[in-house]
């Protein structure tokens, strides 16, 4: 291969890779702002994928280099021995080799057809020793001390612990109150809860700080639809009509808007830099 053409492959590979990695990217800004944590995964993984595999097409090329390298540096004699692959798979098949193979051979013909007595493979046995040691591991497991649960009993179980989670994840929600008689909670996991989801979803319009993007800033005593937890639980569930806060009823649970709602109000007075300047109505809590 003359040095042109093997820089021409070269220069083709980067040039996929390249475009590969440049399209990920275009995929990344064409996109709207609001990538969901999903998308941003699969464009790591992609990002990764293709990352690996320059680095396996590098490894090869290098190990292809050194495989030269070491043909030239090796003996006559070295080259001409068998390899260790050759060695492994001539020990685990045990050929008997074809001169000696008369000595097998069986003293019935049928038609011509000849018979040898050759053993069977060692790596057969093998195999066959290994179901023998399985068998019985198998048996004292499943039917002399039962350690594990056979088939049905495995079915059972299952459908019992699923059952268990279904009643559980019942009984989580409970709910006892609606869009007017919800109350802020001060559960420490609950709000964080909110607070994990109000950074996933809601920061791109409203900031990580809640100070406001296209989104008005929640962090002041200003409101335009009412600050109070029954106002902010509204909002969150309807949205507010032609405007880009949709209604988000769809995606969360009751206990999810209040906990959402909850973290909301629990950033009044954070004061965060660079928030929105006050926007709509005062309004002042009753307590
Ligand atoms: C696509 C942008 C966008 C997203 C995402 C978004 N909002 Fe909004 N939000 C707005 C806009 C715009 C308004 C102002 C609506 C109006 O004019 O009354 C608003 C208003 C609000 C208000 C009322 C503010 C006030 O002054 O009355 C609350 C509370 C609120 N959003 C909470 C949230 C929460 C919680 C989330 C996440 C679940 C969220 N928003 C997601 C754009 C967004």
């Amino acid at each position: 291969m003359s040095i042109i053409t093997h820089f021409k492959r070269k220069t083709a590979v980067l040039l996929v890779a390249g475009l590969m990695l440049l399209g990920t990217k275009t995929y990344a800004q064409s996109s709207n702002s609001a990538l969901s944590q999903e998308t941003m995964l699969y464009i790591t993984l992609g990002l990764v994928f293709v990352v690996s595999i320059l680095v396996l097409l590098v490894a090869i090329y290098v190990l292809q280099l050194l495989k030269i390298f070491i043909k030239k540096e090796m003996t006559e004699e070295q080259k001409t021995q068998p390899s260790w692959w050759a060695k492994l798979w001539a020990k685990w098949n045990a050929f008997q080799p074809m001169e000696e193979e008369e000595e097998l051979l069986l003293d019935h013909d049928y038609d011509g057809i000849k018979e040898l007595d050759n053993h069977l493979p060692p790596w057969w046995k093998g195999l066959f020793y290994v179901t023998i040691v399985y068998s019985v591991i198998y048996l004292l497991v499943f039917h002399v001390f039962k350690t594990a649960p056979l088939q049905d009993e495995e079915y059972e179980l299952e459908i019992a612990a699923a059952e268990a989670l279904k009643a559980n994840k019942e009984a989580d929600l409970v709910i006892d109150f609606d869009e007017n008689t919800v109350t802020v909670t001060d559960d420490p996991a609950e709000l964080a809860d909110g607070q994990k989801f109000f950074e996933q979803q809601c920061s791109i319009c409203h900031k990580a700080d809640g100070g406001g993007l296209a989104g008005p800033n929640l962090t002041d005593k200003y409101w335009r639809n009412g600050g109070s937890i029954t106002d902010v639980y509204k909002v969150i569930k309807n949205g507010v009509p032609n405007t880009a806060m949709i209604s988000w009823e769809g995606q969360l649970n009751p206990l999810r808007m209040r906990n959402v709602a909850s973290y909301v109000l629990s950033l009044q007075g954070t004061n965060p830099p660079g928030a929105l300047p006050p926007d709509g109505e005062l309004y002042e809590p009753e307590n």
